[in-house]
C-alpha cells in the first residue's frame, strides 16, 4: 500500500469538528418511505443471500414480496464474499440477487460491508485491529473490532465502498445506503497504539496551547501540569486507582465520539461521490443508552436521515412492568430512541426490531403473543417512515443461531413472529393513509416538547455521579416517561439548538450540566416569547471547562428561576427523606437542591422533613410571555416529576393523557394509536362515539387499539 493513499487522520479529525462538505439530499419522510415501497410505512425484511445455497434466492425472495414486505437489506457482513482476496472483486453474486429483488418489485437497502474485515486484511494489518483498557488486542472472527479510523482500515474502507457505490450507485431499486452497522466503540473502546497518538493530536486541535489545556483540565490539582500535548496519556480507569482527572476523561470520550463520527462521515462522502442523488445515506444507530460514545447528532450534516434499532426483549431494557414486562419489553427505551433517531434530521425508521425470539439477550423469552405486532404498530404510532425486520430467515450456522427469522429453520414456514409481522402489514394497508405523513394532531402541537439532552452531558454526569445511585439515564427518563404517559410528542435537542415556542410550547431540561452564557440567553429567549421551561436539578452547574462557577452555585440561572440555590443533600437509601406537593408526599433520596426564592416566585413543594424541612425545592414564576419552573429534588420513583409536569401543561392550557405506565399513544394521519406493555388490563379513554378502527376499548397487555381521532 502506498502511503500518500493513506487520509491523514488530522483532516479527518478537523472535518469532525466542522460542518460537513457534502449537503444532504432533497429527502423527507415521505420521500424515504416512498422510495422503499407503496404504503404509509413500508414495511422490510434483512435477507443475507451469503448464507444460503444460490438455487434458494429467487424462492426466498419472492416469498418476502408475497408475503408484503416493501423491501430488503443486503451486504452490512459481506466483505469477504465481495472482495474474497486482496484486490479481487467477486459481485456477481451481489448483481443475481439485486436482479432477483428487483424483479420481484423488492426495494433495496445497500450496505457497506465495514463492520466485518476479510481474514486476509486483519491478518496483514493486525494494527485495525482495536486494543481494550486492558490492552489487548481484538481478534479475526467477530464483528466491530477494529478501529474505524486507522488509516489502514480507512484506505481498505474506500476501495470497497467505492466499488459498490459504482456499482449499485444508480440501481433503479437501491432505494439507499447504510453505512457500517451500529456503529460504537463501546465497550472496548479504544487504548491502541494509534489512538494514543491521535489523541494528542485532537488536543492540540482544540486547545492550541498547552497552557489552554492545563488550565481547562486543572491541571495544578494534583500536580498534572503537562508541558507538551505529547505527554498526555489516554485516561484509564484500570492504571489509576484514585480515578483520572474528570477534564481529562470527558474529553477523550469526545474524540472517540468525534473519531467515530469522523469515520461514518468518510463513507457518507465516498458514497455520495459515487451514487446518484435519489438515493439517501443513513447509518443505524443502536440503544442509544447500551452503546455509548456514539453521538448520531455529530453526523447531521453527513447523513439524510439517522436509523435506529432496538431490540426489546434482550432482558437488559425491561422496565419493572409486572410480571409480563420480560416479554413485551420497555416502550419507552423503543419511543426514546425513535424520538432521538428522528430528532436529528427531522425523520427515521427503524432499521432493525426483532420477529421473535433472540439468541444474544441475558435471558432470551419468547414475547407475549401480539408483542410482535404491537411493536410495529408502536413503531408506526412514533412517526417512523419504515420497519425492517430483522431477519427473514433464521441462521442455522453461526453465532446467532437460534435467532427466530420471520419463517422458521426449514426457510419456508412462517414463524409465529412472521405471521404477527404479515398481519400487521395487512393491517396498516388497511388504513388507506399512504402520502399523508401526518405526525402531529391538534393536541399534539399544544403540549409538543423540546427536551435537552446530549452525550456529552450524560457522560459528564456519569464521570463523577456525586450520588453512587445518580443514574444519568434514570434522570432523563424519569422526566422523558412522564411525558410520554402525557401522550407529549418529544422533539430531542442539542445544546445551541434555537426552540421556538410556537412549535415547543413546552422545554423540558433534565439535569444539564455545563452551560454557557448563550445557553442560558436562548432560555430567557424562549421564555420571553411565550414557551414554558421546566429545568431540574444540577443544570448551569458548571461553565463549559466542566469547571464550577467562581461565584455561588447554580448563579447563572438565578435571575432566570427567581430563586437562589445555595446548597444541595444527598441521603442514603434507607433514609429517604420527604417532599411535599399539592399536600402529598413524595420520598427522595439522590439529590435535593435547597432553594431560596425571590419574591413573586412560587414554591410549588417544599420539604417535610430533615434539618432543612419546609425548604422550598420546587418553584414556578411567570417571566415575560411564558413561565419558568425549576425542580430541585429527584423523587424515589419519578411520581413527583410526573405530578408537577401534569399540572404545569395543563396549568398552560394543554389537554393531556394520564396513561398509566407502560401504555403508549401517538398519533398518525387522523388515527389515535394505543399500546400497552404493561401487565394490566387498561381502559381506553375513548369519548363517546369515538370510532374504533382496529382493537377493543379494553386494552389487553401486548395489545393494540386505533381509533380515528383528530385530536
Ligand atoms: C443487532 C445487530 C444485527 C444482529 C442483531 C441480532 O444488534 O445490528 O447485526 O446481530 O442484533 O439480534
Amino acid at each position: 500500500m502506498k502511503t500518500a493513499r493513506l487520509i491523514p487522520l488530522v483532516l479527518v479529525l478537523l472535518l469532525a469538528t466542522k460542518c460537513s462538505m457534502y449537503a444532504t439530499g432533497p429527502f423527507n419522510s415521505l420521500y424515504l418511505s416512498n422510495s422503499l415501497g407503496q404504503g404509509d410505512m413500508p414495511i422490510g425484511v434483512y435477507y443475507y443471500p451469503e448464507h444460503w445455497s444460490p438455487d434458494q434466492w429467487e424462492r426466498d425472495l419472492k416469498h418476502i414480496a408475497d408475503l408484503g414486505f416493501a423491501f430488503t437489506h443486503f451486504a452490512e457482513f459481506a466483505w469477504a464474499s465481495l472482495e474474497p482476496e486482496e484486490g479481487v472483486f467477486t459481485f456477481d453474486w451481489l448483481d443475481e440477487v439485486v436482479e432477483i429483488a428487483h424483479n420481484n418489485g423488492l426495494k433495496i437497502i445497500m450496505c457497506t460491508p465495514t463492520p466485518t474485515p476479510p481474514a486476509w486484511l486483519t491478518r496483514k494489518h493486525p494494527e485495525i485491529l482495536s486494543v481494550n483498557s486492558d490492552f489487548i488486542r481484538q481478534e479475526h472472527g467477530s464483528r466491530l473490532h477494529t478501529i474505524y479510523d486507522h488509516p489502514v482500515y480507512l484506505h481498505h474502507t474506500r476501495i470497497i465502498v467505492e466499488k459498490m457505490a459504482q456499482r449499485y450507485g444508480d440501481h433503479p431499486a437501491v432505494a439507499g445506503w447504510q453505512i457500517d452497522n451500529e456503529p460504537h466503540f463501546g465497550p472496548i473502546v479504544d487504548y491502541s497504539e494509534f489512538a494514543e497518538k491521535q489523541f494528542p493530536v485532537w488536543l492540540r486541535h482544540k486547545y492550541k496551547t498547552i497552557d489552554s489545556l492545563n488550565f481547562a483540565w486543572g491541571t495544578a490539582f494534583w500536580s498534572q501540569i503537562y508541558n507538551h500535548f505529547d505527554q498526555i496519556p489516554l485516561p484509564n480507569a484500570n492504571r489509576a486507582a484514585q480515578g483520572v482527572n474528570p477534564h481529562h476523561l470527558l474529553d477523550y470520550q469526545r474524540f472517540m465520539m468525534d473519531r467515530l463520527a469522523a469515520a461514518i462521515r468518510f463513507q457518507a462522502g465516498i458514497l455520495r461521490e459515487n451514487i446518484s442523488s435519489g438515493q439517501w445515506v443513513t447509518t443505524n444507530y443502536a440503544y442509544f443508552k447500551f452503546l455509548p460514545l456514539s453521538d448520531p447528532f455529530r453526523n447531521r450534516n453527513d447523513l439524510d436521515f439517522v436509523s435506529h434499532t432496538m431490540y426489546l426483549t434482550s432482558g437488559y431494557l425491561n422496565d419493572e412492568g409486572g410480571p409480563l414486562a420480560f416479554r413485551l419489553g420497555s416502550g419507552k427505551e423503543l419511543a426514546f430512541s425513535a424520538d432521538l433517531a428522528a430528532s436529528v434530521n427531522g425523520y427515521t425508521g427503524i432499521m432493525e426490531i426483532q420477529p421473535g425470539q433472540i439468541n444474544w439477550g441475558a435471558i432470551n423469552p419468547q414475547p407475549l403473543p401480539g408483542a410482535v405486532r404491537m411493536w410495529v404498530w408502536h413503531t408506526y404510532a412514533l412517526g417512523d417512515a419504515f420497519v425492517c425486520a430483522y431477519r427473514f430467515r433464521q441462521p442455522l450456522f453461526g453465532s446467532e443461531q437460534t435467532h427466530k427469522g420471520i419463517v422458521d429453520t426449514d426457510g419456508v414456514s412462517l414463524a409465529r413472529g412472521g405471521k404477527e409481522y404479515v398481519q400487521a402489514i395487512g393491517e396498516i394497508a388497511q388504513l388507506g393513509t399512504a402520502g399523508k405523513h401526518e405526525f402531529l394532531s391538534g393536541d399534539d402541537k399544544r403540549r409538543r416538547t423540546a427536551f435537552l439532552f446530549s452525550f456529552d452531558n450524560m457522560n459528564d454526569i456519569e464521570n463523577h455521579r456525586h450520588h453512587q445511585d445518580f443514574e444519568s439515564w434514570q434522570h432523563v427518563y424519569d422526566y422523558y416517561a412522564a411525558l410520554k404517559s402525557m401522550g407529549a410528542p418529544v422533539t430531542i435537542v442539542q445544546p445551541g439548538d434555537r426552540v421556538d415556542p410556537s412549535e415547543h410550547p413546552f422545554w423540558v431540561v433534565p439535569a444539564y450540566q455545563q452551560v454557557n452564557p448563550y445557553m442560558v440567553d436562548q432560555w430567557k429567549e424562549y421564555v420571553r416569547r411565550g414557551g414554558n421551561l421546566i429545568i431540574s436539578l444540577r443544570t448551569a452547574k458548571k461553565d463549559t471547562n466542566g469547571h464550577l462557577w467562581e461565584a455561588p452555585n447554580q448563579q447563572p440561572i438565578y435571575d432566570l428561576i427567581g430563586a437562589r440555590i445555595p446548597e444541595f443533600d444527598h441521603l442514603p437509601l434507607q433514609y429517604p427523606g420527604t417532599v411535599v406537593y399539592n399536600g402529598n408526599e413524595y420520598p427522595f433520596y439522590r439529590w435535593g437542591d435547597w432553594l431560596d426564592p425571590q419574591p413573586g416566585t412560587e414554591v410549588l413543594a417544599h420539604y417535610g422533613d430533615q434539618f432543612y424541612e419546609g425548604t422550598a425545592t420546587a418553584t414556578y414564576r411567570k417571566l415575560d410571555r411564558g413561565s419558568v419552573s425549576y425542580i430541585g429534588v429527584w423523587s424515589n420513583d419519578g411520581k413527583l416529576e410526573k405530578d408537577i409536569l401534569n399540572d404545569l401543561y395543563t396549568k398552560a392550557g394543554a389537554s393531556v393523557y394520564k396513561l398509566p405506565a407502560y401504555v403508549f399513544t401517538g398519533w398518525r394521519n387522523g388515527h389515535r394509536v394505543f399500546v400497552n406493555y404493561s401487565s394490566l388490563d387498561y381502559e381506553l379513554p375513548l369519548e363517546s362515539g369515538q370510532q374504533i378502527v382496529l382493537g377493543e376499548p379494553t386494552l389487553k397487555p401486548g395489545q393494540v387499539t386505533v381509533v380515528k381521532s383528530e385530536k
